[in-house]
């Protein structure tokens, strides 16, 4: 063979294999395969800002009858666009007092809709002294911003955050269970699975006093009317003789849910107040809910252990004893491992420590830890100082003196 005809061959091979290379790929491209765009990932977020952000309020609206819900549209000031967040994701503002005295107040406030790059939307209910402890003062933010801010008011804000979020995964129906204003990232949930997954089935159970007591009354109707996958269930624990609304008399509890949902696995998300979280979320379990498709979060104190650490030395060092020393308040107590958390067990203990998501995630009830070691099932979100611990998510390892 001459080196002609070789080179003859090795073009005749290359051409060949390039025809085949060409072919290959036009096969497929029609047939769907290679070429084609791949799902859409699911949503991944870039969330952080450090610190703090200034964002302006460029519209308030009330939301109930009564007026004691309020939303907040919030525009930051730099103008750039919104990162994304996941839906039933939190703010966390600080808040300057009315006197102007004292460190501003720290407090976490759900996104009430779903994600938008020119705004974010919390909605606040002003906290009143319950009427059977009209000793214990009202909400002093909640009130703060119902009453002082308004429309052009600049507001301190931290990236949106928190891990109680809607699993974007679409084979389960999602049971969204709320309690008064438990209702803020539940909704934000319910509009973000209607306009992403219109195929699931969403079905909301919805706990008030009476339906003037409803926030999103009409959004909520309109939703469901319009929404054939979402079932709206008002439960009302004292309705009005004429309240056509609540479709259920009572409380939000297991043997409705027994009666209303279909059989099948569902997802669960709970967020209420603190009797209905201490009630409902061990009830689920109890039903036989498995633990992984429980999904809540409280906005006040509530000891909920729906611990998956059963048997594991996580578990075994929360159950220990440990002395627990507050060295401002001059008390010294034993944990004994009934708490979910520090910041749990020094309000039931009357400590006073400040708090705002209780998940681990703003910062506010960081502490100075004088003496031990804090543990935590999860690493947290916020940063820990060096020498400090977060009492919403830590609990002793050992004997602990903390300034507190
Ligand atoms: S209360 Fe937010 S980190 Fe503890």
């Amino acid at each position: 063979m001459t080196a002609l005809t070789l080179l003859a061959y090795i073009s005749a091979a290359l051409l060949l294999q390039l025809a085949a290379g060409i072919g290959l790929a036009v096969w497929r491209r029609r047939r769907g395969g290679v070429g084609v765009a791949p799902p859409p990932p699911p949503p991944s977020v870039d969330l952080a800002w450090p610190g703090w952000r200034e964002f302006r309020v460029v519209r308030r609206e009330f939301e109930d009858p009564d007026h004691s819900q309020c939303s907040f549209y919030l525009e930051p000031l730099d103008g750039s666009p919104l990162p994304p967040f996941l839906p039933g994701q939190f703010l966390t503002f600080a808040v300057a007092t009315e006197d102007g005295q004292g460190s501003p107040l720290v407090r976490c406030y759900s996104l009430s809709e779903p994600p938008n790059p020119k705004h974010y939307r919390i909605t606040v209910k002003r906290a009143l002294a319950p009427a059977n402890r009209p000793e214990l003062p009202a909400g002093k933010v909640s009130n703060h911003l119902h009453d002082l801010v308004q429309p052009g008011d600049v507001l301190q804000v931290k990236a949106p955050a928190g891990r109680f979020v809607l699993d974007p995964a679409p084979d389960a129906p999602v049971v969204l269970l709320a309690g008064g204003i438990g209702i803020t990232p539940l909704l934000c949930m319910l509009r973000w699975c209607l306009a992403e997954q219109p195929g699931r089935s969403v079905h909301l159970y919805y706990g008030v006093r009476s339906a003037q007591e409803r926030a999103f009354g009409e959004l909520l109707a309109e939703l469901a009317r319009t929404h054939p996958t979402f079932h709206l269930h008002v439960v009302c624990s004292s309705p009005a003789s004429d309240d056509r609304d609540c479709r259920h008399v009572g409380y939000i509890d297991v043997p409705l849910l027994r009666q209303t949902l279909p059989a099948g696995r569902h997802q669960f998300y709970v967020c209420g107040p603190t009797p209905m979280m201490e009630s409902l979320v061990p009830a689920l379990a109890d039903w036989g809910v498995p633990i992984q498709d429980i999904h809540f979060e409280a906005f006040g104190p509530a000891s909920i252990r729906l611990d998956d650490t059963e048997g594991t030395d996580d578990q075994a060092a929360a159950n220990a004893h440990f002395e627990v020393a507050f060295r401002r308040s001059g008390r010294t107590l034993v944990w004994d491992g009934r708490d979910a958390s520090l910041l749990d067990f020094a309000e039931r203990h009357g400590i006073p420590v400040e708090s705002g998501c209780r998940s681990g995630s703003c910062g506010s009830c960081e502490t100075a830890l004088i003496e031990g070691t804090v543990g935590y099932a999860h690493t947290p979100d916020h940063p820990i100082a060096a020498g400090h611990c977060l009492l919403c998510v830590g609990t002793p390892r050992s004997r602990l003196v903390l300034d507190a």
